[in-house]
């Protein structure tokens, strides 16, 4: 019976000697690094991302997963300065119906700053959402004394809102899922079939402590 348990005792280190080599095969041959590009997706000089650089999901991904209801509930924080019916009247801020897809500041009757109408080019999802960020930093000078939404999934929220107020263009679509890695995925199956063999041994030591 002594035996039996020096023998599953070695085994049990064994698995574990197993474990470790697995993680640290992953750590030397970088398997648990996702290899990305330094600057992610698209950048608009002048402004700075919401979270001082860190990486943040695309907004073609934010979007597809959003909800235009909770966009509606986000909009509420725009409403003391916008309407957004169609033909709703120009308040501090312009009517923003349809506003997806057209130029910057072309709501008629609505007087803009010169910061915020000579940004050149249509409003799309991915100024909206630098817009969103920080008016002030998108249009240095821009009339909206508005700070910004902080979190990404309000922003995709109320631009899928937005959108859905007359401009109803399609989404952008998502970039494909990631595969893991080779490496990565093969680090994975080993480790997962060391804990494996590690548990089914603790069983199999248990049973032959039990035994005696
Ligand atoms: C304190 C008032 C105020 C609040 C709150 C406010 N805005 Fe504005 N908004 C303005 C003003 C003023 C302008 C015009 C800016 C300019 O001319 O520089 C503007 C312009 C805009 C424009 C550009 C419209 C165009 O025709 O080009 C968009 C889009 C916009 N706001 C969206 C929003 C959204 C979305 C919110 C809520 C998350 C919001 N705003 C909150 C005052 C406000």
């Amino acid at each position: 019976m002594d035996n039996n348990n020096t023998i599953a005792g070695w085994v049990l280190a064994g698995g574990i000697a197993a474990l470790g080599f697995s993680i640290l095969s992953g750590k030397y041959f970088h398997a648990d690094k996702n290899e990305r590009p330094e600057t992610m997706g698209y950048v608009i000089e002048g402004v700075e991302s919401s979270d001082g650089g860190k990486e943040e999901m695309p907004m073609s991904m934010m979007l597809a997963k959003s909800d235009v209801a909770a966009g509606e509930a986000v909009f509420k924080k725009c409403i003391a300065c916008h309407t957004i019916n169609e033909g709703g009247a120009n308040g501090i801020g312009p009517n923003l119906y349809n506003s997806l897809g057209k130029p910057h500041g072309n709501v008629a009757g609505f007087a803009y700053s010169d910061a915020l109408s000579s940004v050149a080019g249509n409003w799309n999802f991915d100024n909206m959402n630098a817009w969103l960020i920080s008016p002030r930093k998108y249009a240095p000078g821009t009339k909206m004394t508005f700070a910004g939404l902080s979190k990404p999934e309000d922003r995709a929220n109320v631009i899928a809102y937005m959108n859905a107020q007359g401009s109803n263009l399609p989404f952008p679509e998502p970039p494909a899922e990631e595969a893991p890695a080779e490496g990565e995925a093969v680090a994975e199956a080993e480790a997962d079939a060391a804990a494996t063999e590690v548990a089914e041994e603790t069983v199999a030591a248990d049973e032959a402590a039990a035994a005696e």
